[in-house]
């Protein structure tokens, strides 16, 4: 595809669009009195060097080149930053599908917040399950290739790489394959992605970053709340062809990002912040690791499924003869873990391929230990 046949696929109302524009967009300096800002102080007692009565930066155009650095990407006009990626998710819907007439295809069991979205949108979404029987959470290339042959109005189908819950990369020659057949959107959401690196893959060869400038119907989502441990601030990321980010940017609301959030990504997206981020995201492989080996030596835990290259580990309860993955041991479990010793997991079971299964974020040594140690009594109970 190219750029031109990428925006036809922007809604009309979207292309014509005049974005809002403030008077700070040609003028930030000197006495400010524009903006209806209250200029005697903000109340939030403490911070009054952070002028938070003063409206943040709408363009964050030092912000958008640390990232740029950070990914190695060619330009930053290729940026657009969201409250969360959650807000990029719900804005690739919003630009790209008309309520009540387009459809977006999801590959399930995955992220929740596309179907929510698009729910929330009016949009209708298509199902084409992973591979579930053989247990590899792979997309089904030639089904997906189906589905798009028949679906009408159909305009994006969302990839998350890699999967939640499956927490496992799917094959890079599967999504190349559907990004050179589709006539539409493809969106991979990366929020993972760096936990998924290793000596064998590095982040350069995983991460769909590097093949934006070859494909204008790509779009990436990345975040800060995952490897950067920033869930709190609300940061997410989307990476594309300069013109999509450009109608990205025109449809946001124009102070999405807090001067909070803003100086908080600032500090995270400089060298130490970096270094900090690497330093954690090693302790987190440990530890994957480490519980991975320990859940396998528990007696009622079956197999460990995908292929761990998230912060999580989505793994098996087994019934009481210790046999078969079973819902209603995992619920047990589930609840005995959160009501007897305050140790919340996210139960899965009812999620395609993933009959009994628990998802259980990689958390600190102690964290995993107690886990481990609650978990054991559990199912021995
Ligand atoms: C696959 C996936 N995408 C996106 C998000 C949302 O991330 P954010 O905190 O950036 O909104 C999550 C959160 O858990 C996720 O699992």
């Amino acid at each position: 595809m190219n750029i031109k046949e990428v925006l036809e696929l922007a809604r009309p109302n979207i292309l014509k669009l005049t974005p809002y524009r403030c008077a700070r967009d040609d003028y930030s300096t000197g006495i400010l009195l524009d903006a209806n800002e209250n200029n005697f102080g903000n109340a939030a007692h403490g911070q009054e060097e952070l002028h938070l009565e003063k409206y943040p930066d709408p363009h964050q155009k030092e912000l958008k080149s640390l990232f740029k650095n950070f990914r190695n990407l060619d330009s930053s006009d290729r940026l657009f930053f969201g409250v969360g990626s959650d807000e990029g998710i719900d804005l690739v819907i919003r630009v790209f599908c008309t309520p009540g007439k387009d459809k977006i295809l999801i590959c399930n069991p995955t992220y929740g917040m596309y179907s929510v979205c698009a729910q929330v949108n009016d949009v209708e979404v298509v199902k084409v399950p992973l591979k579930v029987d053989d247990g590899s959470f792979q997309l089904e290339v030639d089904k997906i290739k189906q589905a798009i042959d028949v679906e009408k109005n159909l305009k994006v189908c969302f990839f998350c790489n890699p999967g939640n819950p499956t927490g496992t990369l799917l094959r890079r020659s599967d999504i190349i394959e559907i990004l050179q057949y589709f006539k539409g959107i493809v969106v991979v959401d990366e929020a993972y992605i760096d936990f998924s690196y290793d000596e064998n893959h590095p982040l350069e060869t995983q991460s769909f970053t590097n093949a934006i400038s070859k494909y204008p119907n790509l779009i990436v989502l990345q975040t800060l709340s995952k490897s950067f441990g920033l869930a709190g601030i609300r940061f997410g990321v989307s990476v594309s062809a300069k013109e999509v980010a450009q109608l990205f940017n025109n449809t946001k609301a124009p102070y999405n990002i807090s001067t909070l959030t803003h100086l908080t990504a600032k500090t995270a997206l400089e060298e130490a912040g970096i270094k900090l981020m690497r330093s954690n995201l090693n302790k987190i492989l440990m530890e994957r690791e480490r519980l991975t080996e320990k859940l396998k030596s528990i007696k009622r835990i079956g197999k460990i499924k995908g292929t761990n290259d998230a912060n999580f580990i989505l793994f098996e309860v087994l019934d009481k003869a210790g046999g078969k993955p079973c819902n209603s041991s995992a619920v047990f479990v589930y609840k005995k873990l959160a009501d007897d010793y305050k140790v919340v997991v996210r139960y899965r079971g009812t999620e395609l391929g993933c009959e009994g299964c628990l998802r259980v974020t990689v958390g600190t040594p102690s964290e995993n230990l107690e886990f481990l140690n609650k978990l054991m009594l559990v199912v021995s109970s």
